[in-house]
């Protein structure tokens, strides 16, 4: 007999997912992992056209993906992004993926107030206030396991690198929210991991 291929051992079938920054990076291939498993994705970015362009190419490859414009570092756009994705999934959502965020590299004497304003809003706050908006969307999870947050952090949340100091702080954010959020909603079911 056969062994099984990790496609017929894994599946995400009957599963949703919202991927912040999902038309780039990291965040497209975790799109594309998702929907290649079979789960329904939301994909959010702040460029429409590169949403388009990205809607259009997982459409082509058989893709389960919804888009909208979202920039995560504006609370009333993670408001928005909730909405949509509590009408996409009919009030339920299995997996949040807080990916998007952004870099500046610069001398910490240099960082000005809205630096330190847009990264924090951008990595860390935008992480806090979606898992929050999401949180009774997870609760009503339809996968088996319940719903399932994940941060994507960054070894600059442990080490020290030249000019990311802010980065390095907006980092280490997540890795706290994910032990703190783990342990608020293991009652409710759902996990809370970072990578
Ligand atoms: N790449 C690495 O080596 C590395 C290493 C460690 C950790 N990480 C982490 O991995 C994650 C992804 O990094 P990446 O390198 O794949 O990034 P990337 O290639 O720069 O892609 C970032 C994605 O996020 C979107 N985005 C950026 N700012 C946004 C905002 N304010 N609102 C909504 N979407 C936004 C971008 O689209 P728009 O520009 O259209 O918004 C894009 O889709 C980040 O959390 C990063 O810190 C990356």
């Amino acid at each position: 007999m056969a062994a099984a291929t990790g496609s017929e051992r894994w599946s995400l079938a009957g599963a949703t997912a919202l991927v912040t920054g999902g038309s780039k990076g990291i965040g497209h291939a975790i799109v594309e992992e998702l929907a290649g498993f079979g789960a329904r994705v939301h994909a959010c970015a702040r460029s429409t056209m590169d949403l388009e362009e990205c809607r259009r190419r997982w459409a082509e490859k058989g893709f389960d993906v919804t888009v909208s414009v979202c920039d995560v570092a504006v609370r009333a756009d993670r408001e928005r992004l909730m909405e949509t994705v509590k009408a996409t999934f009919d009030g339920k959502l299995d997996i949040l993926v807080n990916n998007a965020a952004l870099l500046i590299i610069k001398p910490p004497v240099e960082y000005t107030a809205e630096d330190y304003s847009r990264i924090m809003a951008t990595n860390l706050e935008s992480c806090f206030h979606l898992s929050q908006l999401a949180h009774l969307l997870l609760r009503n999870a339809s996968v088996a396991g319940g719903g399932s947050v994940v941060h994507i952090s960054s070894i600059a949340s442990f080490l020290a690198f030249p000019q990311e100091t802010l980065y390095s702080v907006t980092k280490g954010g997540p890795n706290q929210l994910t032990r703190s959020l783990a342990t608020e909603w293991a009652h409710d079911k759902i996990r809370v991991n970072c990578v």
